[in-house]
C-alpha cells in the first residue's frame, strides 16, 4: 500500500497558521509517501513566501517531493524578473528542474510546467510536453499508477470556470489515456472534484481519472468551500480490475483539524466502449 497527498494552491504569504498546523498534523499521522505540490506555492512569488513554504514541506518529512510552478509563482511585478528568469525564485526552494518525475514502486508521477510568462492567468501545454509525458509514460513499470500533474483543471464542472480550463487540455487526455496514464491531477480554481474525463469526453481511448484539489492553506478560499487537500491510496494493480481511493480531506474550523469527508473509489485501467 502507498500514499500520495495532493497540497494545491497554498499561496504561502495568505497561510493561515491554524491550518497549517492541522495539515502538518495530518501528515504526520497519515505519514504519506509521496508529497504533490500542484502549484501556486505562494501568493506573489516572493522569496520569503517560497522559503517558508519550502520549510513548511521540509518539515512534512514526506520521503519523496514533485512540485510544478503556478502562475502565482511567476515572479509577475518585477519586470526584469519576469522577463529574462521569471522561475529563477520558484527554482531556488523547489528547483533543480522545473518538469520532474518520481518513480515509487507504486507510482509514477509526472510534472507538467503549464504556466506562461505572458499568459498569467491561462495555462497551456504545447505539443511538445505532451509528447514529453508520453514519452515518460512509456517508461511505467507494470504495477505503478501512473499519475500526471498539471496546474490548470482539463474538466470543469461549471461554465463560469471555463475560461479557466488549461489550454491544451483535448490533445493532451488523448495521448496520455492513450499512453497508460490514470489519472491528471490539477489545482488553481481552488475547488476540489474528481471527474471520470472519458464520462464528458467521447472516444478516449482508456479510463482516465481528473483529480481536482482546494486550497489547502490559503485564505483565499471560495465561498462555502473550506481548505482541503487529497490523500491518494493505492494497493497494487495485483487485484484486478484495479482501482485506487481518492480521500478529500477538508479543514474543520470546529475541530480545527483536516477530516476526511469523502472517499471515491476510481476504477482503473478499463478499455472504454465508445
Ligand atoms: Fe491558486
Ligand atoms: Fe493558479
Amino acid at each position: 500500500m502507498t500514499s500520495l497527498l495532493q497540497i494545491s494552491d497554498p499561496h504561502f504569504g495568505t497561510v493561515q497558521p491554524a491550518v497549517m498546523h492541522a495539515l502538518a498534523q495530518m501528515a504526520r499521522e497519515q505519514q504519506p509517501d509521496v508529497l504533490v505540490l500542484s502549484g501556486d506555492i505562494t501568493q506573489r512569488a516572493q522569496v520569503a513566501e517560497f522559503s517558508h513554504a519550502r520549510e513548511f514541506c521540509d518539515q512534512l518529512a514526506i520521503p519523496h517531493m514533485l512540485a510544478i510552478p503556478g502562475n502565482h509563482d511567476i515572479a509577475l511585478f518585477n519586470p526584469f524578473e519576469r522577463f529574462f528568469r521569471p522561475y529563477a525564485r520558484y527554482l531556488r526552494a523547489f528547483g533543480p528542474a522545473l518538469e520532474n518525475t518520481i518513480s515509487t514502486p507504486l507510482l509514477q508521477v509526472v510534472g507538467v510546467k503549464t504556466t506562461r510568462r505572458w499568459r498569467h492567468k491561462n495555462g497551456e501545454v504545447s505539443a511538445a510536453q505532451i509528447d514529453r509525458v508520453v514519452a515518460e509514460l512509456a517508461q511505467a513499470k507494470p504495477g505503478q499508477l501512473r499519475i500526471v500533474v498539471v496546474h490548470q483543471p482539463v474538466h470543469v464542472l461549471d461554465a463560469g470556470d471555463e475560461h479557466d480550463r488549461l489550454r491544451g487540455w483535448e490533445p493532451a487526455i488523448r495521448a496520455w489515456a492513450r499512453a497508460g496514464a490514470d489519472i491528471v491531477m490539477g489545482g488553481h480554481i481552488h475547488l476540489p472534484y474528481v471527474c471520470d474525463l472519458a464520462a464528458s469526453v467521447a472516444g478516449l481511448e482508456r479510463r482516465l481519472w481528473g483529480v481536482q484539489a482546494g486550497t489547502a492553506l490559503s485564505t483565499r478560499v471560495r465561498e462555502g468551500i473550506p481548505n482541503s487537500v487529497n490523500l491518494l491510496r493505492y494497493a497494487s494493480a495485483d487485484a484486478l480490475p484495479g482501482s485506487c481511493q481518492l480521500e478529500r480531506w477538508d479543514y474543520q474550523a470546529g475541530s480545527l483539524q483536516f477530516e476526511r469527508v469523502k472517499s471515491s473509489t476510481l476504477d482503473l485501467g478499463s478499455t472504454i466502449a465508445s
